[in-house]
């Protein structure tokens, strides 16, 4: 059996302590048999980081999605589809839940409402799943700023959605690179929700076996089942060494023709955790948030 407290353990061993801001992506068949269920995985990391710290989980919707973008999403009463525990966070009565119809996540502590709030309204970052997936203001965003613990609980490293946030701010980071002149063509190239186009998408098991394997994710267990975990800026600045250090293994061709000459990957991050950094930038005159709502671009 394992038990709240060898969850905590597990994220000790880790380095997590009080105060600390955790993300976590999770499994719990993983851990065998949890006395006390997803309630007590919840527990046990909230016990880690005390009442001064966070807890963040996705509630991705990733199934059902008909219709046109984020008609399948209600707010208050969509469920999370990326695990029990996701799912049992949501519904406590203490969490709060950022608003997106694909990559919304739910926190409770300290942070929560910080981490939660601003995603309603986010705009002007590219991405295939509308532009305040992983924008300014974004839980991502905000996460990668506070350099918070990403942690993969029990799961494959294809669940890496920390990788969606590398490809937008790599995107960004090209389009911010281009002369405003450029900048429009090379932006309706980006693929769309339904629509074709260029993304990188870097194969996740490898890129993350590489990250635990030069120890960039530390390892611990939770009963039976294997932890990594490390800080956002890590995961996130060593995988941008990676992919723009050896880009013909990681981004397919389109792509690479698109970016042209890779930019410098400790540049390309240090642009996004910056007081300020990755502002949506200008043209077109207005961004539509992921809510629908019209909000003017300001200049970069
Ligand atoms: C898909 C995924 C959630 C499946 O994990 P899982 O452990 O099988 O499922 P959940 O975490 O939802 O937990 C439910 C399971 O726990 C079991 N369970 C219930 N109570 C339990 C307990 N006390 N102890 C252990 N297991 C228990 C349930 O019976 C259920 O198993 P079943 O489906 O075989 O009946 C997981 O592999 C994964 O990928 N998680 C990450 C998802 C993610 O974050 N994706 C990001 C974008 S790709």
């Amino acid at each position: 059996m394992t038990t709240s407290a060898d969850v905590t353990a597990g994220l000790r061993a880790l380095g997590i302590t009080t105060g600390d801001t955790v993300f976590f992506h999770s499994s719990l068949k993983s851990m065998g048999r949890v006395t006390g269920g997803p309630e007590a995985v919840i527990g046990g990391f909230l016990e880690a980081v005390g009442p001064t710290g966070t807890v963040v989980v996705p509630t991705f919707t990733l199934t059902e999605r008909l219709g046109p973008f984020g008609s399948w999403y209600d707010h208050q009463t969509t469920p999370s589809t990326v695990g029990l525990i996701t799912e049992t966070l949501r519904r406590r009565p203490d969490a709060q839940r950022s608003f997106h119809p694909v990559h919304s996540v739910a926190a409770v502590g300290r942070l929560a409402r910080i981490v939660t709030a601003q995603q309603r309204n986010a705009f002007g970052r590219r991405s295939p799943w509308c532009d305040a997936g992983f924008a300014q203001g974004s839980p991502f965003d905000l996460l990668t700023r506070w350099n918070a613990w990403y942690v993969l609980l029990g799961v494959e490293f294809q669940v890496q959605t920390i990788m969606h946030y590398l490809e937008t701010i790599l995107v960004d980071a090209a389009l911010r690179r281009a002369s405003v002149a450029e900048r429009e063509a090379l932006r309706s190239q980006v693929r769309r929700w339904g629509a074709p186009g260029i993304w990188p998408a870097p194969e996740r098991m490898p890129l993350g076996a590489a990250l635990a394997a030069d120890g960039t994710y530390r390892h611990a267990t939770i009963g039976p089942a294997d932890v990594y975990g490390s800080r956002f800026q890590a995961v996130l600045g060593r995988a941008l060494e990676i992919v723009l250090g050896a880009p013909a293994t990681w981004l397919d061709e389109a792509f690479r023709a698109w970016m042209g000459a890779p930019p410098d990957p400790t540049a390309v991050l240090a642009g996004y955790v910056t007081p300020g950094g990755g502002a949506p930038l200008a043209a077109p005159a207005q961004a539509i948030s992921c809510a629908g709502l019209a909000r003017p671009v300001s200049a970069a």
